[in-house]
């Protein structure tokens, strides 16, 4: 008996300190961050870079055991440019998960060289639809939403707000196009009609011409999808040409996110739909807001929450394999069957990896999105066309 309990501890000491020894010979996590640092879009890959730092700092700089070192390529918000710049981290760096980006464009052929590749991506915004759709792969996650989520959302609030004739404004590229199909198929779904679609390419700002066909065609409401600096220009000019007293406006939050100190009076009072709002007044968001304020001197927004949950859902995955990134298959079950604890609210992740989350319907007031109401409870992607 005693002799049977001396050698199991011996065994016990000996499988503990090998693991030990083990994760001490991991190499830094190599974290390739392709984002745009230029461009419309710039000031949403800056803030999804904070989040997704803010929680490894929390994590005390390790996540499963290993340190991070981070490689980062500007993308631009250009498609063109893409398979270069993500070769660059996947051939040059060689590193173990790639984090990005915005522009769904550019996700669209990240995907395919993380597919080919077998490189883990995560991505914590660009919404293309084919993502977790046909283009899905077991080591593609996002954490974020699919394209088609917010625009269904916003569909399902202006249909319950009972507007009829809808007129829709986005830029002419998969994030503009997917997003006002979604919005079309809930508005349509819910007695409303979409008489006419109207676009323009991306990254352009020239609305004078369309804001002239919407005052022309007099819709009850209007909507769009427009991001970043792009989102600014459109509510300001929305407003300059005297539609917003006439026209409500209504989008994907993305019009009003991270926005909304430069939109000044030209936002008050839109109304928008999306994942995320300034004041959901739980104790995880409030911790949440408050940690990224004093971190970074600004209040975070709905990009700065999807990479700081793409670094929570990496630190799940990474827990379950002690940090060793060659058990794949263990990794990716863990991050999918994961149930994060995000300040957005817990969700869970979709078969085909993307996030399935209630979204809020949101009105400015001041400088924040405020929460008034839950558009669409649980609101998962169709997920169509993936075959895991
Ligand atoms: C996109 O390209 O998928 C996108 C960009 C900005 C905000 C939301 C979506």
């Amino acid at each position: 008996m005693r002799l049977s309990h001396t050698l199991f501890t011996a065994a016990a000491i000996a499988a503990l300190s090998s693991t030990a020894f083990a994760q001490a010979q991991l190499p830094p996590l190599k974290v390739g961050l392709m984002l745009p640092a230029t461009g419309t879009f710039a000031a949403l890959g800056d803030m999804i870079e904070r989040g997704f730092k803010l929680h490894v700092e929390e994590q005390g700089g390790k996540l499963g055991g290993r340190t991070i070192q981070y490689f980062k390529v500007d993308d631009e918000s250009e498609p063109s440019k893409a398979t270069d710049n993500v070769n660059k981290l996947i051939k040059r760096d060689n590193v173990d998960v790639i984090v990005g980006t915005v522009h769904s464009g550019v996700a669209l052929a990240m995907a395919r060289a993380a597919k080919d590749s077998g490189t883990l991506l995560i991505v914590p915004n660009a919404g293309a639809d084919a993502i977790t759709g046909p283009q899905c792969a077991p080591n593609i996650f996002r954490s974020s939403f699919s394209n088609w989520q917010p625009g269904y959302a916003t569909g399902v609030v202006a249909a319950g707000k009972g507007y009829k004739r809808a007129m829709t404004i986005t830029w002419n590229y998969a994030a503009g196009n997917e997003t006002v199909k979604g919005f079309t198929e809930a508005f349509e779904k819910g007695g409303g009609k979409v008489i006419k679609d109207m676009s323009l390419p991306f990254p352009g700002v020239e609305f004078q011409p369309l804001l002239t066909e919407i005052a022309a065609q007099k819709p009850d409401v209007v909507f769009a999808f427009f991001a970043g600096g792009g989102a600014v220009k459109f509510v300001k000019d929305y407003d300059a040409a005297g539609l917003k007293k006439s026209i409500p406006l209504v989008g994907s939050g993305f019009l009003t996110d991270g926005t909304l100190e430069a939109q000044g009076a030209s936002a008050q009072g839109l109304i928008t739909a999306l994942h995320y709002g300034d004041n959901i007044e739980t104790p995880r968001n409030t911790a949440f807001r408050n940690k990224f304020a004093v971190a970074n001197k600004v209040n975070p927004d709905v990009y700065a929450l999807q990479g700081y949950d793409a670094a929570q859902m990496l630190a799940i995955g990474l827990a379950s394999v002690k940090g060793d990134t060659s058990k794949k298959d263990a990794l990716y079950a863990a991050m999918n069957k994961a149930q994060i604890d995000s300040p957005r609210g817990k969700f869970t992740l979709s078969p085909q990896r993307n996030p399935t989350q209630d979204f809020y319907v949101r009105e400015v007031k001041g400088n924040y999105n405020v929460v008034t109401g839950v558009a669409v409870k649980a609101l998962a992607d169709p997920g169509r066309g993936c075959k895991p």
